[in-house]
């Protein structure tokens, strides 16, 4: 049975959270600290409802000692502490004789924040590979273990999948925020529903796209998987991203066959060109010599998608970009788009790393009635309907 966390007993109970704060930091200064923010609804209630708090994230990958001492959640510490109105402290370790000890010292209400668990990967690589040992040392620090990471729940770790086992296990408040909302907006849209779809990798994306594929009313397309699309419908897209793997184009040249109506493709660009960094033109997409490259769409394309988005949508689910945003040059593009979706009275949502970051850089939070956490855990559960870390709680409880 799934169970939220005000639905059990942690009155004055050792809990444990597992919280996604792989957030941005560049010298020890967070860039962008939504991540963290939706986290604070549990931990505020754990504290309103007396519980002694051990928090536990990952941050990065840990391949080598010098990663450790560059990701280190010690900035993550410095944050929480201007937010959160209680004690908080911070673990520099992930475990040890003396961690147990200062968990046995917390007070009710009190936060302990544990280093990044991924220092446990190296070298062994315990907390990605899920090492049992590793997760039942976790779990003798709490009475209870809180999974409110919904960016990480793709992940089978150790602090993910593992602790789960050992003790009574249930979602966050962010979790289960999560799953309802992708549910509600993506998984069970008012029609007509509207995609909204960019990226670099077609591989990656292939089994969202087939998901959303079926759901929705019109797929708009940017980035390589339109190139990847116009590549199979025979245009010449020069040295554009695309994907190169026989079964991945065979896959989505039955695709665009059996949705050529719902699938709209780029009909205009902007490219580069391979050999000369400074170079910028417009054409129209069956122009396209051998060095270019498409990096954004260009404004006949973006005709189209306002028509469809103005006149035929109800709900809009955007997913990645439509050009390279981070080179102004080739940023008009994702920015047009998200002033028609600013302008649309639709529903709104986005996921997946691209898009959040698109949309943080451009201003645009405030006009989505949805922004989900998550990267590649969205996508997943958009695309499956789970997440192998929500799974396990739901089996273990
Ligand atoms: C994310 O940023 O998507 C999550 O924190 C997962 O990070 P990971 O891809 O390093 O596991």
């Amino acid at each position: 049975m799934k169970k939220i966390v005000n639905e059990i007993d942690i009155d004055n109970k050792r809990v444990i959270v597992r919280c996604d704060f792989n957030v941005p930091i560049k010298n020890g200064k967070i860039l962008d600290s939504s991540k963290i923010d939706a986290a604070t609804e549990t931990i505020n209630y754990l504290i309103e409802h007396n519980c002694k708090i051990i928090l536990l994230s990952h941050l990065g990958k840990v391949r080598s000692e010098a990663d450790k001492q560059k990701n280190t959640l010690k900035p993550v510490f410095e944050y929480l502490k201007t937010i959160l109105k209680t004690n908080v402290y911070f673990y520099e370790k992930t475990r040890s004789l003396d961690l147990d000890n200062k968990v046995k010292g917390l007070n009710s209400r009190e936060v302990l924040l544990i280093e990044n668990t991924r220092h446990e990967d190296y070298p062994d690589k315990l907390e990605s590979n899920n090492d049992i040992q590793l997760a039942m040392y976790w779990s003798n620090l709490g009475d209870i273990f809180v999974l409110d990471a919904f960016a990480s729940a793709h992940r089978a770790h150790a602090s993910t999948c593992g602790i789960a086992k050992f003790i009574p296990s249930c979602y966050g408040f962010l979790v289960a925020k999560e799953m309802a909302n992708l549910d509600k907006y993506v998984n069970h849209p008012e029609h007509p529903f509207t995609i909204v779809m960019g990226g670099a990798k077609m591989d990656d994306k292939l089994a969202l796209i087939k998901t959303l594929i079926k759901k929705c009313d019109f797929m708009l397309l940017g980035g390589a998987l339109a190139n990847t699309c116009l590549k199979v419908l025979g245009y010449d897209i020069g040295s554009s991203l695309a994907s190169d793997k026989p079964e991945i184009l065979k896959e989505v040249y039955k695709i665009v066959n059996e949705y050529k109506e719902k699938i709209i493709l780029p009909t205009d660009a902007i490219i580069g060109r391979s050999y000369d960094a400074n170079f910028v033109d417009y054409v129209t997409i069956n122009e396209l010599n051998i060095d270019d490259s498409i990096n954004d769409i260009g404004v006949k394309t973006l005709n189209q998608y306002r028509e469809i988005i103005n006149n035929s949508t109800k709900t809009l689910f955007m997913n990645g970009t439509v050009g390279k945003y981070e080179d102004k040059r080739f940023a008009n593009g994702t920015k047009e788009l998200l002033e028609m979706i600013k302008n649309s009275p639709c529903t709104k949502v986005a996921g997946g790393g691209d898009a959040l970051s698109a949309i943080n850089t451009f201003g645009y939070q405030q006009y989505f009635n949805y922004l989900s956490t998550g990267g590649g855990a969205t996508l997943e559960y958009i695309a499956n309907g789970s997440l192998i870390a929500l799974d396990v709680i739901a089996k273990e409880n």
